[in-house]
């Protein structure tokens, strides 16, 4: 049987809403966090069918407004975005409006009624020209995803809101409605017989989303301020990621192409390897961080019954 993550709650039940769950993370931590809290989502393009969501766009100030007040939650985690990059490089005003605008609102609106607001970030913010990146090192965005980021990151810091920051990257697993993860979609494209290329010189950590669920709830659970890094243990290429996950689902090597960035002609500029420390929220919750070995057998374990 997959070994679920479940979350222990002692305090009595506690309201969380997520704004985004019929996206990838904000689905998983209504399903990790169901037993232990009363669990609201929002959706906004994509209908989900649980009968806790609101329809929610997070441009709609008053809308907003009138759906964290009528929920009340004790915590606001916010996974909404556009998590496109070239489509935020090539449509920098809405990138700006979703990722900066609407976080602000939805900030805003968790602070009126009382709530922690836990906003999701990215390791998009840095510029890669470090060895590993920790909680207080500053900000450098190379594209118009990244910079809506550290915008909403300011914003918060600026503010009085109480409101905690997730820092994470290239998240892996099951879930959401509108589109699938990068690995979701290499399998499907292996199980079709089809190869694919993966870049060698973009490193990052691989994030299997039930664990990030899992560690945000239990940050929450602790109360915890300010930023946080939470992803997975190990920084390696797209292509040795895909390498991985290819192994583990019974697929040849050969299916996996390497190449290099420059030959993908990728609109937005990636930083070249950021390797995120996660000391930080290992100590806080008590919870080991996965390795990439660990994470995609879990995954794994989800899909392959
Ligand atoms: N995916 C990654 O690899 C990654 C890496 C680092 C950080 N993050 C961050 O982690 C968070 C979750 O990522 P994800 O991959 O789970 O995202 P996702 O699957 O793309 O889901 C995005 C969610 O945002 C909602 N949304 C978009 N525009 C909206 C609007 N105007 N008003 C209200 N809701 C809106 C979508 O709703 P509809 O689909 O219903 O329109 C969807 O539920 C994001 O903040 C992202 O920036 C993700």
């Amino acid at each position: 049987m997959y070994n679920k993550y479940v979350v222990e709650n002692n305090s009595s039940m506690k309201k969380i809403l997520v704004i985004g769950s019929s996206g990838l993370l904000g689905s998983r931590i209504i399903e990790v966090g169901r037993d232990s809290y009363e669990m609201f989502g929002t959706y906004s393009k994509h209908k989900t069918d649980a009968e806790n969501d609101y329809h929610l766009d997070s441009l709609n100030r008053k809308q907003t407004f009138a759906v964290v007040k009528e929920v009340n939650p004790d915590f606001v985690i916010d996974t909404h975005a556009i998590t496109n990059l070239d489509y935020c490089e090539t449509h920098p005003e809405e990138a700006w409006n979703v990722n900066f605008e609407g976080a602000k609102n939805i900030a805003e609106a968790s602070e009126n009624t009382g709530a922690k607001y836990v906003f999701l970030s990215t390791d998009n913010v840095f510029d890669g020209t470090k060895e590993t990146y920790f909680e207080t090192d500053k900000a450098h965005p190379l594209n118009q995803y990244g910079k809506t980021k550290v915008a909403a990151e300011e914003m918060l810091e600026a503010s009085s809101i109480d409101f905690l920051v997730i820092k994470t990257a290239v998240l892996y697993g099951i879930g959401g409605i509108g589109k699938p993860s990068f690995a979701t979609w290499l399998i499907s494209k292996l199980e079709n017989g089809e190869k694919v290329k993966a870049v060698t010189d973009q490193k990052n950590n691989p994030t299997f989303v039930d664990s990030l669920a899992a560690s945000i709830l239990k940050l929450c659970e602790k109360n915890a301020r300010g930023i946080f890094h939470v992803s997975g243990k190990d920084c390696i290429s797209r292509y040795e990621f895909s390498l991985q996950i290819a192994e583990a689902f019974g697929f040849g090597k050969e299916m996996v192409i390497p190449v290099s960035s420059s030959e993908l002609n990728q609109v937005a500029k990636r930083p070249k390897a950021v390797n995120l420390g996660i000391g930080k929220v290992e100590k806080a919750t008590g919870m080991n961080v996965l390795s990439i070995k660990e994470g995609i057998s879990m995954f794994r374990k989800q899909i392959v019954i």
